[in-house]
């Protein structure tokens, strides 16, 4: 670990198109909290950078579809993620956003820059146009047919049925979201950045973190999947990428620079400058130079994100500022996996979230649990999971059972019998020697509680989130241990020598508590505070402060001074409200499903005498049975009236096939006979699909005989 003078924190730019789900909070706003509220009790010179991401294509689609403009959605998310990161505590020493003049101006200028310098390379390329909205089309205003996976709506840029990243133009007939029609391709000119021309340095500086022969940064403390993305990107080979693209909302191309018209900067010119654009804001804010941040090798520049970024700020960003050149590069990037939810992937299209600001609407008063419940299965190497009933477990079995009770039952024995005073003592007289050293038992339990702390401050100050905080827990089951082993309720009258040493140690060990927790659960910190009728913390220096006493055997909280009565920091959650979530969640999914905007149909348009070529007839399903070594075939045999017939179908992920025996179904008897798994497949059930994957049976009506014709 190297030491900065100064330190300038990011979490990435959340789109301002949807409200934040756990999974944001868990990727890139929890841990880089933890880190900064941290750093601060350490009483480091730290920014903590965000701000709203109010580009990109995502945005005009959603103002499309609602009818409204592309300003009034950002607008509306951006006070959304303002209140929704206060609430939650994520401690932003600026919150920015990227539609504000100076983020503009700003990704204008470094833009130009990097033109003069004539770092990019100007190309032509086709891209798809919309020749009735007359522009041209941002990758996910094209949508059409995966040529991967059959799938009638993917999107420009991916599939989001089988995940395979797709150019526009490799869609099977590709449709504009705008109108419905079927876009051209049209030449266009755009600025690239040579990332190709880079990949020496790039490499250079991700393996042994040295530019030009100087040091900027340890890889080793890099996390592995970080490294292992980057370095499979550049083995991939380099390619210039686009800064700039055909749009109409956006940053524009300064205007000075021949060509601009139309043209806005791309999300690479655009988002990350949004973390300069905040810190220049901040520094106006608050009198402070944003150059001693951005331009200085005093500084450590750490981005936090989740995994889908790790790429745009290792590699492209990093380029970027290095074209530049007046910019330093990341110290770390220490990117997150992705949390999952109960069992399946969140997604915001299925509504298959926990979305941040219900949380608050719903459990106010239960804000920390949901920090505690993230830090703890957050997925700092590997995806993890959160369901209801972990969040339960960790609040009842953990915040409870642990440190409430071992803070509640301190306090309230000394204010029972101590009057509320912090118990005086004099443990000469109970405990010299036991040790068998001359040091006193305090001094022992103080020096472990200074050992356990400096431990659990390595793992923070190494990105370690979940460990750091399984060690507050370890203190916290310590200072449990020392009551529980003592059992000073019993021993008041008999030994009141010992009970005053142990509360005393105790109480120690609930000052240091109520410091420890602070990056992780702020208002719980608070609370102790109050409880212990102590100044709040103002996230100064208090740590460090706390250490140093505790190097020198300072007590922490004075033998005299009067604490307050018990108050209860955390209570049970019954099983009954972890149910009713898990029910509110299965019940919206999908609710919400993002139909596409307006077009129309997907598919080609057809006669009826190419529709009436299909043979539907009605069937009753007489005998299934499963298909050896295929999960998801089933074998029926159906009977069609006019013969029996052997049709094998994919979906034995959706029945059993017990079930399905005597269902009346549509079947189309002229398809070509199949081979599936060795079988021969007469014909096609048909099925519809939820956006899901789900399938159900196209269901013939009950009096329907079997062979009858469908049209
Ligand atoms: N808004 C984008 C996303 O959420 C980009 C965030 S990273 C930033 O993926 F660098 F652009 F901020
Ligand atoms: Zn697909």
């Amino acid at each position: 670990m190297r030491e900065f003078k100064r330190h300038l924190v990011t979490s990435a730019l959340p789109y301002a198109n949807g409200p934040l789900h756990i999974g944001h909070l868990a990727g890139a706003y929890l841990s880089a909290d933890v880190y900064v509220r941290f750093m601060r009790l350490m009483g480091k010179d730290i920014v903590f950078i965000g701000g709203s991401d109010e580009h990109g294509a995502a945005i005009t689609i959603k103002a499309l579809k609602e009818g409204t403009t592309p300003q009034e959605i950002v607008d509306k998310y951006h006070a959304l993620f303002v209140d929704t990161f206060q609430k939650i505590g994520i401690s932003f020493d600026h919150y920015h956003r990227t539609s504000a003049q100076l983020h503009h101006e700003t990704s204008q200028d470094i833009f130009r820059v990097l033109y003069n310098k004539g770092e990019f390379v100007e190309k032509t390329s086709e891209q798809y146009f919309d020749e009735e909205a007359q522009q041209f089309l941002a990758d996910r205003y094209i949508k059409g047919t995966c040529p991967k996976c059959g799938h009638p709506e993917a999107y420009g840029d991916q599939c989001e049925n089988c995940g395979t990243s797709l150019s526009p133009t490799e869609l099977i007939n590709p449709f504009s979201v705008l109108s419905g029609t079927q876009p051209v391709l049209k030449s266009t000119k755009h600025w690239y950045l040579p990332l190709d021309k880079y990949e020496d340095w790039l490499r250079d500086w991700l393996e042994n973190g040295e530019i030009d022969g100087k040091f900027t940064h340890y890889p080793e403390d890099w996390k592995n999947h970080v490294l292992g993305q980057c370095k499979s990107w550049l083995d991939g080979g380099l390619q210039p990428r686009a800064m700039t693209r055909d749009l109409d909302w956006g940053v524009d191309v300064p205007h000075d620079i021949p060509g601009h018209e139309g043209k806005k900067l791309y999300v690479w010119m655009d988002a990350p400058i949004g973390y300069i654009s905040s810190t220049k804001q901040w520094a106006i804010n608050n009198n402070k130079n944003w150059e001693d941040y951005w331009k200085s090798e005093d500084c450590a520049l750490i981005h936090f994100i989740g995994k889908d970024n790790i790429v745009f700020h290792s590699v492209i960003f990093p380029a970027i500022l290095k074209a530049h050149g007046e910019y330093i590069l990341p110290y770390n990037v220490p990117a997150n996996q992705f949390m999952n939810l109960e069992g399946n992937k969140i997604s915001t299209s299925r509504n298959w979230a926990v979305w941040v600001h219900e949380y608050i609407e719903e459990f106010p008063d239960k804000i920390d649990e949901l920090r505690y419940c993230m830090i703890k299965n957050m997925p700092e190497l590997k995806d993890s999971e959160f369901t209801w009933k972990s969040w339960q477990d960790a609040n009842n079995n953990e915040l409870v059972a642990n440190i409430a009770n071992f803070i509640n039952r301190v306090v309230v024995l000394v204010n029972k019998n101590y009057d509320g005073e912090v118990p005086e003592f004099d443990e000469s007289e109970v405990f010299t020697g036991s040790n068998g050293d001359d040091s006193e038992y305090h001094e022992m339990e103080l020096l472990t509680l200074n050992d356990d702390i400096h431990e659990m401050c390595e793992h923070l100050r190494t990105f370690n989130f979940r460990e750091a905080l399984n060690q507050l827990m370890a203190i916290s089951s310590k200072g449990n241990q020392i009551l529980q082993y003592n059992e000073p309720w019993k021993k008041i009258t008999k030994e009141p020598e010992m009970v005053a040493v142990v509360l005393n140690i105790s109480l120690q060990y609930v000052t240091a508590i109520s410091i420890l927790v602070r990056p992780f659960l702020p208002s719980t910190s608070d609370k102790i505070r109050s409880i212990l009728n102590l100044p709040l913390l103002e996230e100064n220096n208090e740590l460090d402060e706390m250490l140093d006493k505790l190097s020198e055997n300072i007590l922490l909280i004075e033998a005299g001074h009067k604490i307050n009565e018990s108050n209860h920091l955390f209570t049970r959650i019954d099983d009954i409200v972890v149910s009713s979530q898990v029910e509110k969640l299965k019940n919206s999914k999908m609710e919400n499903v993002q139909s596409p905007v307006s077009h129309k149909p997907v598919k080609e348009e057809i006669t009826y005498e190419d529709f009436i070529k299909n043979d539907l007839r009605v069937a009753t399903i007489i005998a299934a049975e499963k298909v050896e070594k295929a999960d998801k075939l089933l074998q029926l045999t159906l009977d069609v009236g006019f013969e029996t017939r052997t049709v094998v179908s994919g979906i034995a992920m959706f029945y059993k096939p017990e079930e399905i025996i005597g269902r009346k179904v549509t079947l189309l008897a002229n398809l070509a006979p199949r081979k599936l798994r060795g079988i021969e497949s007469k014909g096609m059930i048909l099925m519809s699909e939820n956006s899901d994957g789900s399938l159900q049976f196209v269901a013939a009506p009950e009096g329907a005989e079997n062979g009858a014709t469908i049209s």
